[in-house]
């Protein structure tokens, strides 16, 4: 559906077109004075400067020329502004279109093409913690934000699965279990089924073998153990497997808790095939340059304020890098799945690094020119007193640390004001606690740092997931008191609170369309937060149920019914869902 600023800046360029005036002056935007009116045109007064004459002048005309069907008030005000009331017959229509079209009217912008959204993360061994709740809620809300507007979206969560972690797991193993088969080059029979270890005793391997870096015999063990693994050695392939199996089933089970679900569990192995057709070529043209034993792509460009190294491709010692198989992952991406465009979501301390892979990746043709690369730095999250968070001796909070305190505190509320039954308190208490989560994080800007306030987020009113929640359970708790309502039309607003309503309906679209062209849920939170604000504020100053007559009451059951679609939509997007009953 045609945006209403884009319908009235149409009608308004004819305006000034039929008042003898160049149409491009006729731009309307949202106004700046909600108590004034609800759209403004400043045109006249830039207008005045070409025609030399008052702006007032030329606001009359082009007011004059206006269809008066389309508004409830016209006004101009000196020195020269438009000012716009949309009528209600112009809001009822265009509220009908959008509760008779498929997904409210959205455009879907995206429609043909396909974006790879790179997010999550995670790296194999390693168990999810707090740093990694930002770019799986960022990415999973970005990607499902542009499915929505019509993308073809393909998540991969880009595992960590082939660097120095894997080498320090296996020489950490190799001190331990000398015997094991994998460690014996002569062996040359089947390898053992079963890994041997368990996911709780891999969480433990990797932090201590990783504390043994500064231990210049184990570090070089552990660095042999990598370059022979990527080598092809066949014990420390299988090993790398059982590894990947035990660690990817966790993996797994924390991102289904989180909601974040990714189409493609390709890592940087996966990669790793890539990398020396890539790296020829990228010799061939001269792309990669030798510097100190070491082959780079030299990515400084005209007009740089600060310098950007070259990307490191091959080292010295022949190894490949994080670089390398994110270059090399570009390539089997435009190979396989030829997207538009690549999306990564990652701790902004990566920023640098996507700078250079991507220069490197326009530089060596690997994307097409016209291939989108964006990276979306976010910032960190910080405990409730701005401070890094930790846990009490020190450590890491583990992800699902986290998530269970969330819903421990969210199921103590829910048991202590009786909101539902006792069979239904889990289920509801994993929904709120997943939109207080979702939301506390969703609703700050991706590159600001915040700090997480389990009560804040948690509250039932505010600016929060709970309060968006509450407004749709009261809106569903209405409707099925009411009985169907799917069908009714909409009416023209009653009262100023419906009016207000729909044309906070009316911005879902503009709202979506502006969070995906800026990579922002911010902006959707924002949105939703200010709609349901219209919702509760209709709510409580219209009867709705007991409103005796039957055709108000239908438009005001059809109107809140086209609010829950539209809460319910973007809360999709943001990643969580409501409950019947809160
Ligand atoms: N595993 C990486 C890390 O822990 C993040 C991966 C992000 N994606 C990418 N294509 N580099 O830092």
């Amino acid at each position: 559906m045609q945006k209403i600023l884009d319908i009235i800046t149409a009608k308004m360029q004819a305006a000034f077109e039929s008042a003898g005036y160049d149409p491009s002056f006729g731009r309307v935007t949202v106004s700046n004075r909600p108590d004034l009116c609800e759209y403004q045109c400043n045109g006249a007064l830039s207008a005045a400067k070409q025609y030399k004459c008052a702006p007032i002048a030329i606001a009359n005309a082009v007011a004059e020329k206006l269809d008066k069907a389309d508004f409830s008030m016209c006004e101009t005000v000196m020195p020269g502004f438009i000012n716009l009331k949309l009528s209600d017959a112009f809001l009822q229509n265009y509220l009908e279109q959008m509760r008779t079209s498929p997904d409210f009217g959205v455009e879907k912008i995206g429609a043909g093409k396909t974006i790879v959204v790179d997010y999550g993360g995670a790296n194999v061994a390693k168990p999810l913690h707090i740093g990694h709740l930002r770019p799986a809620i960022i990415g999973e809300s970005l990607k499902r934000l542009h499915k929505f507007l019509g993308y073809n979206t393909i998540g991969d969560v880009h595992l960590g699965d082939w660097g120095l972690q894997m080498g320090l797991i296996i020489a950490e193993l190799q001190e331990r279990q000398p015997d094991l088969p994998y460690f014996d080059e002569s062996f040359t029979g089947e390898y053992p089924e079963t890994a041997p270890f368990t996911v709780d005793e891999l969480e433990e391997i990797y932090p201590t073998a990783s504390s043994k870096k500064a231990d210049p015999e184990f570090s070089h063990k552990a660095h042999q153990a990598t370059f022979e693994l990527q080598q092809g050695r066949r014990g420390y392939r299988a090993l790398w497997r059982h590894i990947m199996n035990v660690s990817l089933a966790d993996l797994k089970r924390n991102y289904d808790n989180l909601e974040v679900y990714f189409e493609k569990w390709l890592g940087e192995s996966d990669a790793d095939p890539y990398i020396p057709a890539m790296v020829e070529d990228m010799k061939a043209k001269g792309v990669a340059v030798l510097s100190n034993g070491a082959w780079v792509i030299p990515v400084t460009e005209e007009g740089d304020k600060n310098e950007i190294p070259p990307c490191i491709l091959i080292k010295s010692d022949g190894s490949a890098i994080y670089a390398t198989t994110d270059l090399a992952t570009m390539v089997q991406r435009m190979q396989d799945w030829a997207p538009d465009k690549m999306l990564y979501v990652t701790d902004k301390r990566q920023n640098l690094h996507f700078d250079q892979v991507f220069r490197a990746a326009r530089k060596a043709g690997i994307v097409k020119p016209e291939t989108e690369l964006e990276h979306v730095g976010h910032g960190t999250m910080n405990g409730a007193d701005g401070k890094p968070f930790k846990t009490r001796d020190g450590g890491v909070l583990r992800l699902q640390t986290l998530i269970a305190d969330m819903t421990n505190f969210v199921r103590t509320k829910v048991v202590e004001n009786q909101i539902v039954a006792a069979d239904e308190v889990e289920e509801t208490t994993a929904k709120i606690a997943m939109a207080a989560l979702k939301y506390g994080d969703l609703s700050n800007q991706p590159t600001k740092d915040y700090n997480f306030d389990m009560e804040r987020f948690a509250a039932f009113e505010g600016n929060t997931g709970p309060y968006i929640l509450y407004t749709i359970v009261r809106i569903k708790s209405i409707l099925s008191k009411y009985g169907a309502w799917e069908h009714l039309p909409m009416q023209a607003p009653a009262n100023i609170y419906a009016k207000d309503l729909m044309l906070a309906l009316t911005k879902a679209g503009p709202a979506l369309e502006n969070a995906l062209k800026t990579s922002s849920p911010n902006v959707i939170c924002a949105y939703i937060y200010e709609l349901a604000g219209a919702v509760n504020k209709f709510y409580h100053e219209t009867r709705i149920l007991t409103e005796e007559n039957k055709e108000l009451q239908a438009g005001y059951i059809s109107l809140i019914g086209l609010a829950k679609t539209v809460l319910e939509a973007c809360i999709h997007i943001l990643g969580f869902s409501a409950p019947e009953k809160m």
